[in-house]
């Protein structure tokens, strides 16, 4: 039995166990003077502080004082490719020497570059790198994050990745959870240049059947020249069969429809979106796919940030999160994240946290175990180093975490 209670937190949360859309986003639960008592990985309390009752607090084997700060649920990294091999500096000086993301890939760089990496670098060499990355995010206050395959886009190495995604989850003292998205679908590999029909052939006969129950989501880079709508939809059908929840890479570079596909599909999310329709926009508000955006990525490849305010006040539910990875964004920062969802995609605070907190975890579909403070919920929770939550964006690109409260057990203490 382990036991944490948490006492006098300015605690701010959505609450619900789905995805907060619309106007929904921007309305949190405020307890001011609260308590949270998490038994065994659980949240059992959580109301004010002057109700907790005496016997509850004597069975705590730790008591934190919040002395006032805020506390949020954890965070959601809901989009990362966070095990890779080798690294693309150098692709990173040819674009802001106005070189393009796709020229480079055309090239046989970008993602292919870091297949032939990672196909040679070893499973341990591999975990060692994500594991520095997860320390950090969880610093940050990530209690959840989604890792993708995608740097193999062979059986073996597909396998491989998947393997080291699972063992994140497992050891690396079990900080945060990690959920697997199998991403072969992730470009077309040297060796099948010019025959993408036979590579998806070839992911639904042998990489399916190959990487069932290693990963919960199968994703694709649904992109003009790379997997086009027919060949997305034909291999999202085939995981749909084989028991895959679904997630694209939508509309990133160009408008193709790939918000359309996601929601044809009842896909849980669609990601990316900064070159979406509004016919795209209404067609994901009326699914529920869960608009998953990406500003980190915008920013580093000096695109134009997705349209939130469009999702939002069409009654779409938006999900923010990172996309780590070593090519088109090199960063994990939860902060900058929340700097540029205020300052340039004009979300509110309020929403930004749901986007952060519960919307990530419904693009996880794992709303009703986290995302939010709440009775029965996972004890997934960040104490702030300040008393109002509206300082979050102030703070720009600077990390304002103090203690980080992981299935109920402090993983970081900044
Ligand atoms: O989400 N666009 C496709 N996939 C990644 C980039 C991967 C890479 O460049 O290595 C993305 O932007
Ligand atoms: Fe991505």
């Amino acid at each position: 039995m382990s036991n944490i209670v948490i006492r006098h937190a300015n605690i701010v949360t959505p609450v619900g166990n789905s995805a907060r859309r619309g106007k929904e986003m921007d309305m949190l639960t405020v307890i001011p003077d609260g308590a949270i008592v998490i038994s065994d990985g659980r949240i059992t309390y959580c109301g004010a502080d002057r109700n907790l009752k005496a016997e509850l607090v004597s069975e705590c084997h730790e008591s934190i004082d919040a002395c006032g700060r805020v506390v949020l649920p954890g965070f959601v990294d809901s989009h990362t490719h966070l095990v890779f091999g080798g690294y693309r500096p150098d692709e990173f000086e040819w674009r802001l020497k106005g070189d393009s993301y796709m020229s480079i890939m055309e090239r046989g760089g970008g993602i292919q570059s870091t297949v032939n990496a990672t196909r040679v670098e070893s499973y341990s060499e591999l975990k060692k790198k994500a594991e520095w990355f997860i320390d950090r995010m969880v610093s940050m206050g990530v209690t959840t994050v989604e890792a993708k395959s995608g740097y193999g886009l062979d059986v073996a190495t597909e396998v491989k990745m998947l393997d080291v995604i699972d063992s994140l989850s497992k050891d690396a003292d079990r900080k945060l959870r990690v959920v697997a998205t199998f991403l072969g679908a992730h470009a077309v590999p040297q060796e099948y240049k010019g025959r993408t029909a036979e590579y998806v052939d070839f992911m639904i006969r042998e990489m399916i059947p190959a990487v069932k129950g290693k990963a919960v989501f199968c994703d694709i880079f649904t992109e003009k020249n790379v997997f086009e709508i027919d060949d997305s939809r034909r291999f999202l059908q085939a995981a749909r069969e084989a028991g895959f929840k679904l997630k694209l890479h939508a509309d990133e570079i160009v408008t193709l429809g790939g918000a359309e596909l996601a929601s044809e599909m009842g896909a849980v999310s669609a990601d990316h979106l900064l070159h979406v329709s509004d016919q795209g926009v209404a067609r994901m508000a009326e699914s529920g796919t869960v608009a998953t955006l990406l500003p980190l990525t915008a920013f580093a490849l000096r695109e134009p940030f997705a349209p939130a305010r469009k999702f939002i006040d069409s009654g779409a539910a938006v999900a923010l999160a990172t996309d780590l990875n070593p090519g088109s964004c090199f960063s994990g920062s939860i902060p900058l994240t929340i700097a540029l969802a205020c300052i340039y995609m004009k979300m509110s605070v309020e929403e930004t946290i749901t986007a952060l907190t519960l919307n990530g975890a419904a693009a996880l579909d794992l709303a009703s175990e986290t995302g939010s403070i709440e009775v029965g919920k996972s004890g997934d929770v960040v104490i702030l180093e300040f008393e109002n939550y509206r300082m979050l964006p102030y703070y720009v690109g600077m990390n304002c975490v103090n203690t980080v409260i992981s299935r109920g057990r402090i993983v970081a203490h900044n």
